[in-house]
């Protein structure tokens, strides 16, 4: 109900004269009723009044006919107008997981997970589509629901028209998590999100600081770099998400949990008494090298 779109903002419209049709409709058919309630009966119960056979007519065929079909048009071209590519410059991709979201920026080489960086104003494409079971991804203040399809690319332009973090939600039960998908869009004037972009190319460098340097040396040697990876590092798994950013996101799992290093600690502990069923198994890490993988990955912006 708080559109920061063109797409949310011609849903928003839709809804709101929907919502004033039907409520029309509804007054207009409880004042019918009523009447025919308490209206005063003639002697004869057998006879209809003169008017009675243009009222199912036109009341009960012609009337809903009509306003259904204006709606219908309505709908149509709204449908049309959502799915008007416009002037993209910039492709993303979405990739549906259980229970979190893979990006990509295939033409910057640029990989995330969670949060959709896109500029303020531009139309972006998406391009969506899931590893396992279906997922949807849905973010109400900017547009639409799409289907994410297994072995299928949908195709869906998003665009923010003000500066903004809007928060996503998979919108199709994928499993005992699906609640727990949730990623944002975080929409930054050109110049702001063309910095984080490049910044994202450059990927992180290796750290000078010691406690980070142990850090990131814990993360190679450790069961991690089997399943994530860091760009710039020797880290290279498929399996998890890309942690090249993870200290610059706004979450952990997936809008589980805010990230601070306290979260970030016991996600790495044991994910799973966090987010039940995840695919992140418990670590097991002396105390001191934990704190230096943490401080290594809130490093990561
Ligand atoms: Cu993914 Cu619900």
């Amino acid at each position: 109900m708080n559109p920061a779109g063109p797409a949310a903002n011609r849903i928003n419209t839709l809804w709101w004269l929907m919502f004033g049709v039907a409520t029309f409709v509804c007054l207009l058919i409880g004042a019918l009723v009523a009447i025919a309630i308490f209206r005063r009966r003639g002697p004869d119960l057998r006879e209809s009044p003169p008017w009675a056979k243009g009222m199912v007519y036109g009341g009960g065929v012609a009337f809903p006919l009509v306003v259904l079909a204006a709606l219908a048009v309505l709908v149509l071209h709204d449908i049309g107008a959502l799915s008007d590519p416009g002037n993209q410059r910039l492709t993303v991709d979405a990739i549906g997981h259980q229970w979190r979201l893979q990006i990509r920026y295939p033409q910057q080489g640029v990989a995330t997970a969670n949060d959709l960086h896109i500029p303020v104003g531009q139309p972006v494409e998406v391009r969506l589509t899931t590893i396992d079971v279906l997922h949807s991804f849905w973010v109400p203040q900017i547009t639409a629901k799409t289907d994410m399809i297994a072995g299928q690319v949908n195709h869906m332009t998003i665009e923010a028209s003000r500066a903004g973090v809007y928060r996503g939600q998979c919108a199709e039960f994928c499993g005992v998590q699906h609640a727990n998908m949730i990623f944002y869009v975080i929409a930054d004037p050109p110049g702001a999100f063309q910095q984080w972009l490049s910044r994202q190319q450059q990927g992180p460098s290796t750290p000078t600081d010691p406690t980070l340097l142990r850090g990131q040396q814990v993360f190679e040697s450790a069961a991690c770099a089997a399943c994530h990876a860091i760009k710039n590092t020797s880290a290279n798994g498929r399996v998890g998400p890309d942690l090249s950013n993870i200290g610059g996101r706004l979450s952990i799992g997936a809008g589980t949990l805010p990230n601070t290093p306290g979260a970030l600690g016991g996600w790495i502990i044991n994910a799973q008494t966090l987010k039940p069923g995840n695919r992140m198994p418990p670590m097991q890490l002396p105390a001191d090298d934990l704190q230096a993988l943490i401080a290594y990955l809130e490093s990561l912006k």
